[in-house]
């Protein structure tokens, strides 16, 4: 079916009005991104992770638990060290992030598990405001 087609993997670059650098706003986005991560009608991001606070969570994908001391301290597929844009741009439409070859079907690099994560900015299934929350809910998890 056509709608099931994704538009084409996107970069994109974190909003002026989402201020990550901000603390307070952290800390004030993260109560919002905690209730997007768990909410099974928007992201769903509990059908695959595991978070502190999360119910019933999936293990599709890793635990979230402790991310910023563990995970994410880790280097990226591309061998670069992650950021917070990265987190950003993993959750709006992580494709960019995955080597074309590891996501081709047909090559012989293709694997899976770097291709099952739900692109969520590019189909809209969020909005910018939504990846924002996201992204400082993560930045909390130490
Ligand atoms: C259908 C299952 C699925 C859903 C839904 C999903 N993810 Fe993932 N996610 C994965 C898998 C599998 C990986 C590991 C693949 C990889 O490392 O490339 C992953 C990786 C990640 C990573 C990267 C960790 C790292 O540093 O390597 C983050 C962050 C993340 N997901 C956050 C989210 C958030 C937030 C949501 C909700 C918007 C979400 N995921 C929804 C399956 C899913």
């Amino acid at each position: 079916m056509l709608k099931d087609v994704n538009p084409p993997p996107r970069l994109y670059a974190i909003p002026e009005n989402c201020k990550l650098d901000n603390p307070k706003f952290i800390a004030k986005k993260a109560k919002e991104g905690k209730k997007i991560f768990n909410n099974k009608k928007l992201a769903n991001c509990v059908a695959c992770h595991n978070a502190p606070g999360s119910i019933n969570a999936g293990d599709i994908g890793p635990d979230l638990t402790g991310y910023m001391n563990g995970l994410f301290k880790a280097k990226d597929l591309r061998g670069q060290k992650k950021t917070i844009d990265w987190i950003y741009q993993r959750i709006a439409d992580y494709r960019v992030q995955v080597p074309k070859e590891m996501r081709d079907p047909k090559s012989p690099k293709f694997v899976p598990y770097y291709n099952i994560m739900t692109v969520n900015l590019t189909t809209r299934a969020l909005n910018y405001d939504q990846v924002c929350a996201l992204t400082a809910f993560l930045m909390t998890l130490k």
